[in-house]
Formats: structure tokens, sequence, C-alpha cells
């Protein structure tokens, strides 16, 4: 039996291939390369010393998945494969919901056919929209994301709903998850982000190794303690440890279940500037730039039901996510790419 990880070329993908190797499982990773490199599945391989079945294709493509399910005795699909680039996606939303939620929706279809049901879905905290008073926990209703990256996962997770109450065979988890950061604590993988980053801690990380001049700060008049916006940050080490736990959970029960993977800590801006120049002793220049439309003031997670539905909690603090980042970037000034 081996577990499918679509995606699992990707920063949390590659992470989640690595612990799944360390846990004895069998792999098979499909991934169209859109947006990382195999030189993360190689370097897990060396760190591991366990080979992984890597298949370079997308989920989009129902003949190559059916061979896929003929070829590979699966019992799990993970699924991290997604375009995940929240300002691309108002640029381009016909792409992101034909990959994202049309690529689901082949994905599902393959499944079914091959009799394989169980499913872990890389949802997110976005789903949630604004929210007024944190923390977040999964009772609230899903409110209405701000962009087409947002609504192509809340989309997704509609479909799965559906697809569980229609079919009482399917074992489904949604984890929705808030802000990942961090790399393996070997410094050989982490997030090699295309162009410009848009997330925070690699865009902090490339100013603090000479890749970017200085960081914008995207407004300091939020109603939070410093005017920055605050985040629950969470180590992808610990996320993926919340989908080992999600694995063994819907193994031994139908239907769906929906986990928030966050702390249950919110960090501001500024938080993570001091706690990244602690790390790596650099400074990290910045300036306060104007708001970035769609951004909320603060975005912190209830980790409770995880807790105690899925034996799960996230243990590895600000200082380890931060020296885990510095870490990979500078064994790494160019991410995967050797040149
Ligand atoms: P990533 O871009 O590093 O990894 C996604 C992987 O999926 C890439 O390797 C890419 O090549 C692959 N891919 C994309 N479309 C594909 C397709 N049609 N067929 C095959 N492969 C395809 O992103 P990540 O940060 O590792 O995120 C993994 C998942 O988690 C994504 O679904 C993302 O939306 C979700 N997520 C990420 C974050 C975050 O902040 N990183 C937060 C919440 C949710
Ligand atoms: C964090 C904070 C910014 C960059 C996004 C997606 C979400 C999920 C996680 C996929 C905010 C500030 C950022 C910068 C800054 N991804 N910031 N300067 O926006 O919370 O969530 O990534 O699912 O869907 O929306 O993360 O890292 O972009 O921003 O000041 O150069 O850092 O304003 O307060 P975000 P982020």
């Amino acid at each position: 039996m081996s577990i499918l990880v679509t995606g699992g070329a990707g920063y949390i993908g590659s992470h989640m291939v690595l612990s799944l190797l360390e846990h004895e499982y069998d792999v098979v990773v499909l991934d169209s390369l859109v947006n990382s490199s195999a030189e993360a599945l190689r370097r897990v391989e060396s760190i591991t010393g366990k080979s992984v079945t890597f298949i370079e294709g997308d989920i989009r493509n129902r003949a190559l998945l059916d061979q896929l399910f003929t070829e590979h005795y699966i019992s799990d699909v993970l699924h991290f494969a997604g375009l995940k680039a929240v300002g691309q996606s108002v640029e381009q939303p016909l792409r992101y919901f034909e990959n994202n939620v049309g690529g689901t929706l082949t994905l599902c279809q393959a499944m079914d056919a091959a009799g394989v049901r169980t499913l872990v879905f890389s949802s997110s905290a976005t789903v949630y929209g604004e929210v007024a008073n944190m923390p977040i926990h999964e009772g609230l209703p899903t409110g209405s994301p701000t962009n087409p990256y947002g609504r192509s996962k809340l989309m997704v997770e509609e479909v799965l709903k559906d697809l569980a109450k229609g079919d009482s065979r399917w074992s489904i988890a949604l984890l929705r998850y808030f802000n990942p950061v961090g790399a393996h604590e070997s410094g050989l993988i982490g997030e090699d982000p295309n162009d410009i980053p848009n997330n925070l801690v690699p865009f902090i990380s490339q100013v603090a190794i000479g890749r970017r001049d200085v960081l914008s700060v995207y407004g300091n008049d939020y109603p939070t303690p410093d005017g920055t916006g605050v985040r629950d940050y969470i180590h992808v080490s610990d996320l993926v440890d919340g989908h080992l736990c999600a694995m063994q959970v819907i193994a031994r029960k139908h239907g769906i279940g929906i986990w928030n993977l966050g702390t249950g800590q919110g960090y501001s801006v500024l938080n993570m500037v001091q706690a990244f120049e602690k790390a790596s002793g650099r400074d990290v220049p910045y300036r306060i730039a104007p708001r970035r439309n769609g951004d909320v003031a603060e975005c912190w997670a209830d980790p409770s039901k995880a807790e105690h539905e899925l034996g799960w909690k996230a243990n590895r603090n600000l200082d380890a996510m931060m020296q885990d980042t510095w870490r990979w970037q500078k064994q790494n000034p160019n991410g995967y790419n050797l040149e």
C-alpha cells in the first residue's frame, strides 16, 4: 500500500513526503513542477536514504491518474497540489479555478473509479474570510474569501462536503492551515517561492540573505498591539505532524472532518522581524508601506479541536521557526536553483 502525495515536490508536500518515508510509508508523488523543483525530492531521498516514486504530471490529466491508480496500490491521498499565489489568482481567476477546483474534481473522480476514498485536503484559514473576534474555531461559518484563490479553497471544501454526504464510503479531512513557515531541521529542503515572495517570512529571509533590499511592512495602523498585522505562524513540520494524526483518525471512520492547523498564538509583522533578526544575527531593514488590499488585521486559530480529536498540538516555537528558516536560506541562498 502506498500514499499518494499530490504536489509532493512543493514546500509543504516535500516536508510531508520526508515524514511519511521516516514513518516507513511507501510514497508516490504526482507533481507537475509548475511551482517546484524535482531537486526537493532528490534531497528528501538523500535525507531519508529512502526512495520515492515520482510521477511528473498534472492532477487534471485523468488518463494519467487512472494509470497511476492501476499501477500503484494507493490507500490514502494527501492532496497538496494547487496554485496558491493570492495576487496571481486575482489576475488569473480562470486558471486558479480550473487548476484548484477542476483539478480536485478530476482527482476525486479518478479516486472513486479506483475505489480509493481516503483523502486529506490542504485547505486554508482564508476560507473564514474576515472574522471579527479571535481566535477562529471550526464552528464559525466560512465567510467570503477576499480573492479567487481563497474562493477556490472554499469551493473545494463544499465539493468534498457534498461528496462525503452523498457517499458514506469516503473518509475526508479538511485541514485549514494558518500560516506555515520554517523548514526541515537539515536545512536541505524549504520554501522556495518563484519570483518575488508574496509571503512575509520568505521575503524577510531574502532580505536577510541580501537578495532583497528592504521589507515593506504593509500597514502599521491596524487595531493591533503595534499596528501591524497579526497572524498564526505554524512550523511546517508541525503542520506535517498534523497530517499524520489526521490520516490515522480518518482511517478509522467514514465521513468528513474539519480541523484548524495553527498554534493559537498570534505574532505581528514587527514581532516576526525581531524574531528573525535574533535567529539570523542579520539586520532586516524595513519601511512602513500602505496596507495591502485584502489583508485582515488579525487571524489566529483556536487549535483545540485538532488537539482533542486528532491528538495533535503544534510544539515548535517562534525561535525554532525562524532558526530553521534561516538555516535553509543560508545554506540555499538561491533556493533549489543550483546555477
Ligand atoms: P507549493 O506551490 O510549494 O506546492 C504546491 C505543489 O503543487 C507544487 O509543487 C506545484 O508544482 C504542484 N501543483 C500545482 N498545481 C498542480 C497540478 N495541477 N498538478 C500537479 N501538481 C500541481 O505550495 P505549498 O505552500 O506547499 O502549499 C501546498 C498546499 O497547501 C496548496 O494547496 C496550498 O494552497 C495549501 N496552503 C498553503 C499555505 C501556505 O501558506 N503555504 C497555506 C494554506 C494552504
Ligand atoms: C502575513 C502578514 C501582511 C508580506 C497568505 C494567504 C493565505 C495563506 C497564507 C495560502 C500580513 C504582512 C506580508 C510583506 C508584510 N496562503 N506582510 N510585508 O496574507 O496572512 O496569508 O498566506 O493558503 O491564503 O492569504 O500571509 O505572509 O502574505 O502576510 O507586511 O512583504 O505579513 O500584511 O499582515 P497572509 P502573508
